[in-house]
């Protein structure tokens, strides 16, 4: 494959709950180094979108790869153990386990046979808790989180999947301003050390500082596709989200 490698593509993907279509014939292709804000008023398919790629929800139509692979059809766990991960708009977290027992919960943790024992595992789920500076937290139950340090704890354990595609759903949705800054800055680190990104936010000044490269839903459809700078003069992206 060429430089221009292709992270993640969606083709003509659909999926209708009932009559009502949620996401309709959406087309876009990524390459590594981009950083996507996927933005769009309430209820536009963003979500929707994060739920197919990650096998929530399969598509009714259309195709889905990661690095080449179609993905599609696969279930939520290959989709993980391929090598993307999720975060939750609320956060999904055991809240009668302690912090570090989330990160080492069944499912959202990839170990190496070869080289990775119980030990070695918990290690590096303190190194990623330490990472969104919450290790303070590692022996507190879940339960007594708040709000932000939930969002920390999902992307913590985000990481144990060493993931190459992190999909974000809202990580900055009612969370303190600082903990957003923290974010923020693990995101750009991340991407650094090559992971590639696509956020979900209706935060648009955050999401607009943050991305590369801005797709919008409305209704389904991908209504504009740019840099910030051209997607936010776009008038029907305006239009869209002034709900004319
Ligand atoms: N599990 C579901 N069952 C029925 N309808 C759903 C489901 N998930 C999403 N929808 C509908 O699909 C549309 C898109 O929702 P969603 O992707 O959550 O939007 P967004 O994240 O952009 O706010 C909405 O009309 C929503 O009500
Ligand atoms: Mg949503």
């Amino acid at each position: 494959m060429s430089e221009h490698k292709s992270v993640f593509e969606i083709s003509e993907g659909s999926i209708a709950f009932g009559g009502n279509q949620a996401l309709d014939s959406v087309s876009f292709s990524m390459v590594k180094g981009q950083l996507i804000g996927l933005i769009g008023p309430n209820g536009s398919g963003k979500t929707t979108l994060l739920n197919a790629t990650s096998g929530i929800y399969p598509l009714n139509s259309g195709a889905i790869s990661f690095e080449g692979n179609r993905i599609e059809k696969e279930s939520p766990h290959r989709i993980a153990r391929a090598g993307v991960a999720r975060t939750f708009q609320i956060a999904r977290i055991f809240p009668h386990m302690t912090a570090v027992e989330n990160m080492l919960a069944p499912g959202f943790t990839v170990r190496d046979k070869e080289t990775e024992n119980r030990v070695s595992l918990i290690r590096r789920a303190k190194e990623y808790l330490d990472f969104l500076d919450i290790a303070d937290f590692a022996d507190e139950q879940a339960a007594d989180l708040s709000g932000g340090q939930r969002m920390l704890l999902q992307f913590a354990r985000a990481l144990m999947l060493k993931p190459r595609l992190m999909l974000l759903d809202e990580p900055f949705g009612g969370i303190h301003p600082l903990l957003v800054e923290r974010i923020l800055e693990r995101i750009r680190d991340l991407r650094d050390q090559g992971i590639d990104f696509i956020v979900v936010s209706h935060d648009l000044p955050t999401i607009m500082g943050l991305a590369s490269r801005i797709v919008v839903l409305a209704n389904g459809k991908v209504i504009a596709d740019g840099t910030p700078e051209i997607v936010r003069e776009d008038p029907g992206v305006i239009e869209a989200y002034l709900g004319v």
